[in-house]
């Protein structure tokens, strides 16, 4: 007899992915959504703005970008300033994503990403000691949100052997419209193709293991991407070396998301991840 719960890791290691409608309750969304605007609010932007793009590394390579690692930041969409560097936008739709320790030094997201379902989702999909290593606050903005490239969560918070689960919340519905979420089914049984770590002058590069270029994306029905639509609510789980990406947002509405990464502590986690934690503030598990 298969169990929903055999069920739910079965299509996980099969697919690379989990949609899990209704994880979260709309109340639960609204909260955080709420509370994103708070902090927003509360941001001064100083006169040095960190964009996130997926497509120069260079310009996430910043100082703010890089000991983000466990703080509240705040980075700007590529498409929010005109050429001469002002917001063409105002601020609350200017802001890419928050990140990336929101889950540690924030108690409504603390309490959000450490519920007993998650902790007993991620203990079933074989997380023996999680550690909850990064969170951010996707907003996908409405007319600027931009593409985020085909990649592996691996690539960024590698663990030996890979442990990474992503997380991702959907706090709005994410649509085909709005810039959802796209996968490779089954992309996860490939070897990682890269990871993203940092240089002995502080700086960041992308060591290539596996030059094999992704399928190139298309929305055709017929494959070989996947859209990951998820109404408000919404759990996305995605195994650390399923490739996904998003197109930009060229609609009126707003896609907000919450993702939550976890990697296990059984697993080493190498001093050259981009990401590093300072020993202040360890991460934690749920
Ligand atoms: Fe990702």
């Amino acid at each position: 007899m298969t169990t929903p719960a055999a069920s739910r890791k079965h299509r996980f290691e099969r697919d690379g992915f989990l949609l899990l409608e209704g994880f979260a309750s709309r109340d639960a969304c609204d909260a955080l959504r709420a509370r994103a605007d708070e902090l927003v609010g509360a941001f001064e932007p100083g006169p040095v703005r960190s964009v996130f793009t997926t497509h120069d590394q260079r310009r996430t390579t910043d100082e703010y970008f890089l000991s983000s690692g466990d703080r509240i930041r705040f980075f700007f969409e590529e498409g929010a300033f005109d050429e001469a560097g002002a917001l063409v936008v105002p601020k609350a739709r200017a802001i890419n994503k928050i990140g990336h320790a929101l889950h540690d030094l924030d108690p409504l997201f603390s309490a959000f990403s450490r519920t007993p379902a998650l902790r007993a989702l991620a203990a079933e999909l074989g997380l023996v000691e999680p550690r909850l290593q990064q969170s951010m606050y996707i907003f996908k903005q409405p007319h600027i949100g931009g593409e985020v490239r085909c990649h592996q969560d691996g690539t960024y918070l590698y663990t030996e052997p890979l442990s990474v689960i992503g997380f991702w919340f959907a706090l709005e519905d994410a649509t085909l419209e709005n810039g959802c979420m796209w996968a490779l089914p089954g992309g996860h049984h490939a070897p990682l193709k890269s990871r993203f770590v940092r240089t002995a002058d502080g700086g960041v590069r992308t060591d290539v293991l596996d030059p094999t270029p992704w399928p190139p994306w298309s929305e055709a029905e017929d494959g070989p991407y996947v859209p990951l639509v998820a109404p408000k609510g919404t759990l996305v789980v995605l195994h650390g070396r399923l490739p996904h990406l998003s197109g930009a947002n060229t609609s009126a509405h707003s896609r907000h998301a919450y993702t939550l990464h976890a990697i296990d502590a059984t697993c080493a986690y190498p001093a050259d991840n981009w990401l590093q934690r300072s020993p202040e503030l360890p991460s934690r598990g749920f």
